[in-house]
């Protein structure tokens, strides 16, 4: 049976995440739905959304037609950069609620640290979370700075802080600052949409563990305890991303990919909301 510590984790108010999750970010409509239904017939459980994405309605039916029990089923999505402000992102979840056909959310994330708004709306968060309306609070794109403003008028703690992490934008910084303060760490754009899938050094490993370059990322994530959620619309792929935790990177070539960083982005720096 498979070291549960691989697959999933025990956020900061133990509550439990998968590892691997499946990110719908860039698909909609019957798209959507058929990706979210192949993932969970794989076996994916987390399932990572955003009212940005504009596509919580069909992640919604794909998750009640699958016939999987919700307690099952960890569904994350994330206040959008335009509902900030306390009672704007207390009707922006509602909204996101009902979209998505649930009584509750697993985890609910601010999107990106916009300058105004941002400390109301954790706030409203963390109401959020003291009425049981979602099950776990957390952010998106904090970087240290960010992290430290949050932890000046914050009551609660982020269980997870998304942000874009892989070798080539290792983020060393904002992870020991997240494992310092008990956030967990969760990658997005983790497989660089495969624009580095060509590296040499990348090359190299997947000959070396007979692996494919997805999983050689994403189980280097999986070995530095952080959480990945990449996107595919194919079968085939969905598979293959599922099956990067049961084989283990050596510590050696964790560290050697450690220094592959050159601060390469997907996404946008969030240094511009400081
Ligand atoms: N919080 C934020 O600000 C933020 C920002 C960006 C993304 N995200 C989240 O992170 C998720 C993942 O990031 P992402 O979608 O930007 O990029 P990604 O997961 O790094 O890469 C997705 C791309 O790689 C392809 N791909 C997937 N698996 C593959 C494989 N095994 N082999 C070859 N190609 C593969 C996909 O194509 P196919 O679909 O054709 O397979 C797609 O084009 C998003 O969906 C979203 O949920 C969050």
């Amino acid at each position: 049976m498979m070291d549960s510590s691989r697959t999933s984790t025990k956020l900061n108010n133990n509550i439990v995440m998968p590892l691997i999750g499946l990110g719908v970010y860039d698909m909609y409509e019957r798209e959507a739905e058929q990706a979210v239904e192949s993932a969970l017939e794989i076996g994916y459980r987390l399932i990572d959304t955003a009212s940005m994405y504009n596509n919580e309605k069909e992640i919604g039916n794909a998750i009640k037609n699958s016939g999987i029990k919700r307690d099952e089923i960890f569904i994350t999505t994330k206040l959008n950069n335009t509902d900030h402000g306390y009672d704007q992102a207390m009707k922006a979840f509602d909204e996101s609620l009902q979209k998505l056909q649930q009584d509750y959310i697993d985890l609910y994330l601010i999107h990106w640290p916009i300058k105004e708004g941002r400390k109301e709306s954790w706030k409203a968060l963390e109401k959020l979370y003291a009425d049981k309306r979602v099950r776990a609070i957390g952010v998106a794109n904090y970087t240290v700075p960010f992290l430290e403003e949050l932890k000046s008028y914050a009551s609660i703690i982020p269980a997870v802080n998304q942000i874009e992490f892989t070798p080539w934008l290792y983020q060393k910084d904002v992870l020991d600052q997240c494992k310092k303060q008990g956030t967990q760490l969760q990658s997005y754009s983790p497989l660089t949409r495969g624009i580095k899938f060509n590296d040499p050094r990348i090359i190299k490993l997947c000959k070396k563990y007979q692996r494919s370059p997805a999983q050689i990322i994403l189980n280097w994530n999986i070995q530095l305890g952080v959480s990945a959620i990449p996107k595919s619309i194919k079968v085939e792929r969905l598979q293959e991303n599922f099956d990067a935790t049961n084989f283990d990177l050596d510590l050696d070539d964790v560290i050697f990919m450690n220094s592959f960083n050159e601060g390469f982005r997907i996404c946008d720096d969030p240094i511009q909301f400081l």
